[in-house]
């Protein structure tokens, strides 16, 4: 079975979906799919079995989201906590990624037909060679499709996302890209492995546990976070309504915390650049730099060139991203 499942609704979906889409949707949904292994004690079943259904849950999943409209999801496949577990369970995983990801590229014309572009997220370099090969050819299968995104976390921690934010900026400042004051969260977030997406709106945690494992630590401050008991190879559209209609309850609470936190940072860097232009004016000591007519000047100068700096080592940064990937597709060919 593959991640792309064809299907419609069944007609009490459908008939409730409608009812749904009446109230504000959640554009991108994030899932931390946990309970697999006691799910495969549950039914006494082996504990890959668990794995393997809560793939099989995983393309029904998405599928569901397809036919409700939400075109963005972000799933917890692989945390890289989960490489401390017995071997035999991780290279279980990896089986059932390469399997995955092989199947992936064989069925591209699906990929197609639905624009689905897959984006995976995390550290490659942690992971076997071969799944790294496959999972480059994956992703640049599908980079130019752009009607659905489907970000697996896969070798992912957000510590580990965040710490190598932090050193992609300081790669920046090393190479005479940025300055040291262009440091700010606005930035650090166009380093994430998340920066081609919006926030999630709505977080889901299946299987009773309730904290976030280190996934998307960042992100998820303004989404609506939801813990459901099912374990998540039982998970069933019902569930994910009911998910939703929590977001619905709770979404304009939420769109003004983030509409607030954005204004906020926004005038923090006003702030910023309007010190940082004073502090230049004072330096030269001349008499205009009371001229507010002046000042201005500057500081739309100043603005316009850190803009400038930071388009440029942001390319720069997604092409060392691209040329790692196409390093290990050419590897592979
Ligand atoms: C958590 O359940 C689940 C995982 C660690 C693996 C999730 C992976 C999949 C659903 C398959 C996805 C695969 C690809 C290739 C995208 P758990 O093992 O922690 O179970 P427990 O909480 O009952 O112990
Ligand atoms: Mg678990």
């Amino acid at each position: 079975m593959s991640f792309i499942r064809e299907g419609e609704l069944t007609f009490i979906e459908r008939f409730f979906a409608n009812i749904l889409k009446a109230g504000p949707m959640p554009k991108h949904v994030a899932f931390i799919m946990d309970g697999n292994r006691r799910y495969a004690q549950k039914c006494h079943v082996e504990r890959q079995e668990g794995h393997s259904q809560g793939f099989e849950k995983l393309a029904e999943t998405l599928r569901w989201c397809l036919n409700l409209g939400i075109r963005e999801v972000t799933v917890y496949a692989f945390s890289i906590e989960n490489f401390k577990r017995s071997k035999e369970e991780v290279d279980g995983l990896m089986d059932l990624a390469r399997q995955k990801f092989s199947r992936l590229l064989e069925e591209q014309e699906n990929w197609k037909k639905h624009g689905v572009c897959i984006r995976v997220l995390g550290d490659l370099h942690l992971l076997p060679v071969d799944i790294q090969e496959l999972i480059a050819r994956a992703v640049q299968a599908t980079r130019s499709y752009n009607k659905c995104f489907l970000n697996v976390c896969f070798a992912y921690t957000s510590r580990h996302e965040i710490c190598n934010a932090v050193r992609e900026m300081a790669w920046g400042v090393e190479q005479g890209l940025l300055e040291p004051s262009d440091v700010s969260e606005s930035l650090l977030e166009k380093c994430l492995y998340t920066s081609n997406s919006p926030d999630p709106d709505l977080l889901i945690r299946t299987s009773g546990e309730v904290r976030l494992s280190d996934f998307l630590l960042w992100q998820t401050s303004h989404s609506c976070l939801v813990f459901q008991s099912v374990l998540w190879p039982e998970y069933s559209f019902w569930n994910l309504c009911e998910a939703i209609l929590r977001y619905q309850m709770n979404s304009s609470a939420l769109q003004k915390a983030r509409a607030s936190y954005m204004d906020e940072r926004k005038r923090q860097q006003m702030a910023k650049d309007q010190a940082y232009v004073r502090k230049k004016l004072q330096q030269e000591g001349t008499a205009s730099h009371e001229d507010p007519v002046h000042q201005q000047n500057l500081l739309q100068q100043y603005t316009a060139m850190r803009e400038e700096r930071i388009q440029a080592f942001l390319q720069a940064l997604e092409q060392k991203r691209v040329d790692f990937l196409d390093r290990l597709c050419t590897a592979s060919a």
